[in-house]
């Protein structure tokens, strides 16, 4: 399929979004360089992080894709950029723990690397003025973020699922999956479907045998070698994907 650019819609942290030509169904996003941390207090970049994002990203969507997933991605252009179809982003951040790291570590007091007996899943409220809060079911519905409790169920089930693929997938190129964040929206037919992007961005991924950190706690916690560590994902997701 030919696609073409068209008008600039919007710009966040990590990607520009822009329409498609003749297809109001469908959207164009384009992986910047740039990358943010704590509600981007902390600003930096690093050369080819949008094309190595794009590819981690695709690579994803197409290996759920086998396990009928539902989800966004259409096709690849170009070395940074893919088009998705059109989705109205449900405003939570989805986040699935298997090992206690981060926020939730810090919030109860938990060493960080604590295995969860079983998988962790909760809600953010994704509101850059608020920072994000943790929301409760009740508080996402007070908030009218979700259409009914069917619905925050239906992300659950969908986020464990994915966290069951992903974690065999990460396996095999020998990463540790600890936790990591989705983004889900609702396609013009009202079908739920995985959006955004799975990438080092928005996943902890440690080496099985090391646990080095090869995500972007590198850049959160200043670690350095944060594009060796993006590449070496996308080159062990390749070489067990191909
Ligand atoms: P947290 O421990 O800081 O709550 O992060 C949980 C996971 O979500 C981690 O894999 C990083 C990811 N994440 C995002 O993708 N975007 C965000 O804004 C935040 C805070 C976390
Ligand atoms: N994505 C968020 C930000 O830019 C937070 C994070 O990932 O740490 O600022």
């Amino acid at each position: 399929m030919n696609f073409e650019k068209s008008e600039f819609l919007y710009e966040g942290k990590a990607k520009r979004i822009f329409s498609v030509v003749g297809d109001s169904g469908k959207v164009w996003l384009e992986f910047k360089d740039d990358l943010t941390a704590f509600n981007a207090e902390k600003k930096g970049s690093f050369k080819d992080k949008g094309v190595i994002n794009r590819n981690i990203a695709s690579l994803i969507f197409n290996y759920l894709q086998q396990f009928q997933v539902p989800h966004h991605w259409v096709a690849d252009i170009g070395e940074r950029e893919m088009v998705v179809n059109k989705v109205n982003i449900i405003p939570l951040e989805v986040v699935v723990r298997n090992v206690l790291a981060g926020s939730t570590a810090k919030k109860f007091a938990f060493e960080e690397g604590t295995l969860l007996e079983k998988p962790l899943v909760e809600f953010f409220y994704k509101k850059d003025e608020l920072g994000d809060p943790f929301v409760s079911d009740d508080q996402a519905l007070m908030l009218k973020v979700a259409s009914s409790q069917q619905q925050l169920n239906q992300l659950k089930a969908m986020a464990l699922e994915i966290n069951q693929y992903l974690i065999q997938l990460f396996d095999k190129a020998s990463l540790k999956l600890v936790d990591f964040k989705l983004e889900f929206g609702v396609a013009a037919d009202k079908k739920v479907l995985l959006a955004d992007e799975i990438t080092p961005d928005s996943c902890r991924l440690w080496d099985k045998e090391t646990n080095e950190k090869m995500d972007k706690d590198r850049f959160r916690r200043g670690l350095g070698n944060i594009r060796e560590s993006y590449q070496g994902v996308l080159e062990r997701l390749r070489s067990v994907l191909n």
